[in-house]
């Protein structure tokens, strides 16, 4: 952790300033080990470099697994040449709406950034990228910045987000809401982070999609039973004979007309099937699609009024999707939070 972020993070328990105090410098001034502290006596460690906010994964270590299995699959610097070149940059900008000039020189903040591949993009775009993440996925960031001094990893509760209000000039939140226990709650801290006028931009599972399928729910149900016996090594053996073997099967079996119903059907209710046109990226999605202990879908009225709840204005659905939104934070919004 760089000092300068000092600023930006509050107890999540009291909402009270922190006190640093550095045990262990890295390079670039950074703080290896420390503890941030409150007046009132909470104590929070920085550990490896990254302010602790919380003990434990609680209900997220299938993220923590995968972040670490695949720390940089998904980053543009591993997709140069390759099938998925420009996928992750192209998502953020659309999903996000935000232009440049929102992003150069400001302070953007992630809620769930799993290994980091859009604070990457915010970084590259010229911006200070601060991430939360429950998971052990913030070792896999922190490993991915480890040199940046413009980006700020925390392991922490979204929904009890160790941040000041009004502090960031933009946030974003992408595929991470559907896994707590509480979406709207989530973007209400989101929101509750940006500067009034700032740019907040949220992304959920839809309804009705694929992640409503009935082979979706089965294969999490199955894999969360073989779970507690084998780990996650069944999920890992399906996304990788998903990714390689059924991927080119379905492909090519769906050009045949009579084939393709049953195909359909077998998506619909058995199989979980990814057509991502890189591999690597099929076995992350795959693993990523059956082993959340929590996933909830959606609609696009639900996730705009969220928005509209967490003190935003001009809220617009974006061409990602239909639970894809955009607002930005009126200027004179009140929220209580409890
Ligand atoms: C599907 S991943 C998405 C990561 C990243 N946004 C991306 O698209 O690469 C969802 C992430 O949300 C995190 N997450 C889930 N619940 C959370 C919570 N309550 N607070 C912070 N992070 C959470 C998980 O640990 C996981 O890394």
């Amino acid at each position: 952790m760089h000092p300068q972020f000092l600023e930006f993070l509050c107890c999540p328990k009291t909402g009270e300033p922190l006190a640093l105090e550095a045990l262990e410098y890295g390079a670039c001034e950074m703080i290896r080990t420390g503890v941030l502290r409150t007046p009132s006596g909470n104590g929070y460690p920085i550990i490896r470099g990254i302010p602790r906010f919380v003990d434990t994964e609680r209900y997220a270590t299938s993220f923590g697994f995968e972040w670490t299995r695949w720390p940089k699959v998904q980053f543009e610097s591993e997709n140069v040449g390759r099938p998925m070149a420009g996928w992750t940059t192209r998502m953020w900008e659309r999903i996000t709406n935000a232009n440049e000039d929102a992003v150069r020189a400001r302070t953007v903040v992630e809620f769930g950034c799993g290994s980091g591949r859009f604070l990457d993009v915010v970084r590259r775009k010229g911006g200070k990228a601060v991430g939360i993440d429950l998971s052990l996925a913030v070792e896999a960031a922190r490993t991915n910045f480890a040199a940046d001094q413009n980006v700020l990893v925390v392991q922490g509760d979204l929904l009890r987000a160790p941040f000041r209000e009004g502090v960031f000039d933009g946030g974003y939140s992408i595929g991470v809401l559907h896994h707590t226990p509480s979406p709207e709650a989530g973007l209400l801290q989101l929101g509750r982070t940006v500067k009034p006028s700032g740019w907040v931009a949220c992304c959920v599972y839809p309804k009705g999609s694929f992640y409503d399928y009935n082979s979706t729910a089965r294969l999490r149900r199955v894999h969360a039973t073989l779970q507690a016996r084998f780990g996650y090594r069944p999920a890992l053996a399906y996304s990788f004979f998903s990714a390689y073997a059924l991927t080119p099967f379905f492909r090519i079996g769906k050009r045949i007309s009579v084939l393709r119903r049953f195909l359909d059907f077998l998506e619909k209710n058995w199989l979980v099937v990814m057509y991502l046109r890189d591999a690597r990226s099929r076995v992350l999605d795959t693993f990523d699609a059956v082993t959340p202990s929590i996933a909830s879908t959606h609609t696009a009225e639900e996730v705009r009024n969220w928005l509209r709840l967490a003190g935003c204005t001009h809220v617009l659905p974006t061409d990602w999707g239909s639970t894809s939104v955009c607002g930005t934070r009126k200027a004179n919004h009140l929220m209580q939070l409890t």
